[in-house]
């Protein structure tokens, strides 16, 4: 596990948009699971400036999503195919036939979180998943409970994860939907590399519990822990909880230095 400690929420964007930029040139046709939400964000915004002025071609690579919500359309301006759409998808050339993210609706969903499962594999495994943390610790729409070998299937989301999302949804706890088809955490530790980002005093528990705590299904990221290349970018306010925290800086300091 490699921890890196960053003094605001930019530097984590800026040293994970380098990974992705550097694996997009050594491999063209990068399989990328991607994550939504807050957290991402500037991420998004820096692969587009990257892609825009660099000319980073996008046009290999190929796309998973972590999850989307159950119930509401495509084109709601809260689901998941659109923050993706805005904030990534409509500047960057990726081939539309290269973007899979979860269906919205419950029909068929065996089926459909089969065939996800399969997607992924016929496209050689996850090279770099990118996952933010919930207050909860889920990743993805994993939520406290969820099996370590879980793969993609319908979940509910948790009080938490509801209270926490209602603020997209006019703060009304009510609006959220309560159900997404999300990767399973046996999904998600597939992949070669995970880089786990979260900024901001309100992750700090999950983030001290996530690297620090006993391995638990109770606080889902903690699988994270048994991941041969997993990179936690966090910013001081949510690295705050973590005794190492001095540890960790050093750690990187070196590996700085003599990389
Ligand atoms: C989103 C996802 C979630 C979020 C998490 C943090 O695709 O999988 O696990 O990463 O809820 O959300 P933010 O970044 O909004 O704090």
């Amino acid at each position: 596990m490699e921890v890196i400690i960053q003094p605001n929420s930019q530097k984590l964007s800026v040293i994970a948009a380098n990974v992705i930029r550097k694996a997009v040139i050594r491999k063209p046709n990068l399989v990328l699971g991607l994550a939504t939400g807050s957290t991402p964000i500037g991420l998004y915004k820096l692969l587009v400036q990257m892609h825009k002025e660099e000319g980073v071609d996008f046009s290999k690579v190929i796309t998973f999503n972590l999850d989307e919500y159950i119930g509401i359309p495509k084109d709601h301006p809260q689901s998941y195919h659109t923050f993706m759409n805005k904030h990534f998808f409509n500047h960057v050339n990726i081939p539309k036939k290269n973007q899979y993210l979860p269906q919205n609706i419950v029909e068929n969903h065996v089926s459909f979180c089969q065939e996800y499962e399969d997607s992924i594999r016929r496209c050689g495994g996850i090279d770099i998943q990118v996952l933010g943390i919930g207050k909860d610790g889920h990743i993805g729409f994993n939520e406290p409970g969820s099996s370590f070998a879980s793969r993609t299937r319908i979940a509910t989301l948790s009080k938490s994860t509801l209270e926490a999302n209602a603020v997209h949804f006019g703060d009304d706890i009510n609006a959220v939907p309560e159900m997404a088809i999300t990767m399973g955490i046996g999904t998600i530790t597939d992949a070669k590399q995970c880089l786990l980002l979260a900024s901001g005093l309100n992750k700090k528990d999950a983030i001290a519990k996530t690297i620090e705590g006993p391995i638990s299904a109770m606080v889902p990221a903690t699988a994270l822990q048994m991941h041969p290349d997993v990179v936690f970018l966090i910013d001081e306010a949510a690295a705050s909880s973590l005794k190492e925290r001095e540890y960790y800086k050093r750690s990187y300091e070196n590996k700085i230095k003599y990389s």
